[in-house]
């Protein structure tokens, strides 16, 4: 009886420490995300502990074979104490990490913000037309299928949203600013936005992902897209921004033009569906309550 229960333990101990293990390795990709010298020396410790726990678990695999073999009285007691300390060290890593992301995800809010505020001092199209068009993602995601959405990070298709147009820095102001439709010449540069945006992105640890989809935003369906890529070669995020992104832009006031009705922009994109956009994802889009697309809009849109 005793030899049985003792059986139970060793095994929930050892898995225990082996999914300890692998959760320790977040912990270990998150510490590299700070390049200072101190943090070279936590991300060191970081590394050493998972070590150190390899080596706990070799052992507890060991040991728990001598005790099975040799030992039969205080086993029961050993054992627990052992499955107690594992159980102890998965609630610290699950903390840890969590305490991670948390870190994680207010400095990426924090960069974001910053490189949003810089096109928007010179774009005054995209002053909150940024924030219009991470709303709507955020929107168009919460509708999506569940197994769809889940495979979509919130917080990064939400940064995507904001940063869609940040290429635009790198467009001179006498094109951004232009009343009226730009020439040949003004659009092929203009064209270079996301990739500019790319490039601007990919250089940031904190945005590993991202940076193909802001690339990817002016793409359609059918392949006539700024870059001309094929539809298969879309990421499906880009997709949604391009969805958000055509809506916002058609809602909008312009200089020379005011923005359309909830009606008529539906209209408009209807009739691109499946050749420009996404015809699957507009559906869902077309389908959600105009009341949550209409809260999607910032004060300054
Ligand atoms: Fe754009
Ligand atoms: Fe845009």
């Amino acid at each position: 009886m005793i030899d049985n229960e003792i059986s139970y333990i060793i095994l929930f101990g050892a898995i225990t420490m082996f999914i300890n293990i692998i959760q320790y390795r977040k912990i270990l990709k998150y510490s590299l995300f700070f390049s200072n010298n101190r943090s070279i020396r936590i991300s060191l410790l970081i590394k050493l502990n998972l070590v150190i726990m390899i080596f706990l678990f070799l052992g507890y695999i060991i040991l728990a074979e001598v005790i099975m073999n040799y030992i039969y009285v205080k086993t029961l007691l050993i054992e627990s104490m052992f499955l107690a300390g594992s159980i102890f060290v998965f609630s610290v890593i699950i903390v840890q990490i969590r305490l991670n992301e948390i870190v994680h995800e207010m400095y990426s809010f924090d960069t974001v913000e910053a490189l949003v505020k810089t096109i928007e001092a010179r774009d005054p199209y995209t002053k909150g037309h940024s924030q219009h068009v991470a709303n709507l993602c955020i929107c168009i995601r919460e509708h999506l299928p569940r197994s769809y959405s889940t495979k979509i990070n919130k917080n990064m298709l939400k940064y995507a949203g904001y940063l869609h147009d940040i290429g635009k820095i790198g467009i001179p102001e006498t094109i951004l600013k232009k009343k009226g439709k730009l020439n040949y010449e003004e659009y092929e540069i203009m064209k270079l936005h996301p990739m500019i945006g790319k490039n601007i992105i990919k250089s940031n640890i904190l945005f590993p992902k991202i940076s193909d989809w802001v690339y990817y935003h002016h793409e359609q369906i059918d392949g006539k897209g700024y870059f001309r890529v094929t539809n298969n070669n879309i990421p499906i995020e880009s997709k949604i921004i391009a969805i958000a992104d055509c809506f916002s832009a058609l809602v909008t006031d312009r200089v020379y033009r005011n923005g359309k009705t909830y009606e008529e922009a539906i209209k408009i994109m209807n009739e691109v569906s499946g050749t420009q956009l996404d015809s699957k994802i507009f559906d869902i889009f077309m389908n959600i309550d105009r009341v949550k697309i209409e809260q999607c809009k910032p004060n300054s849109v």
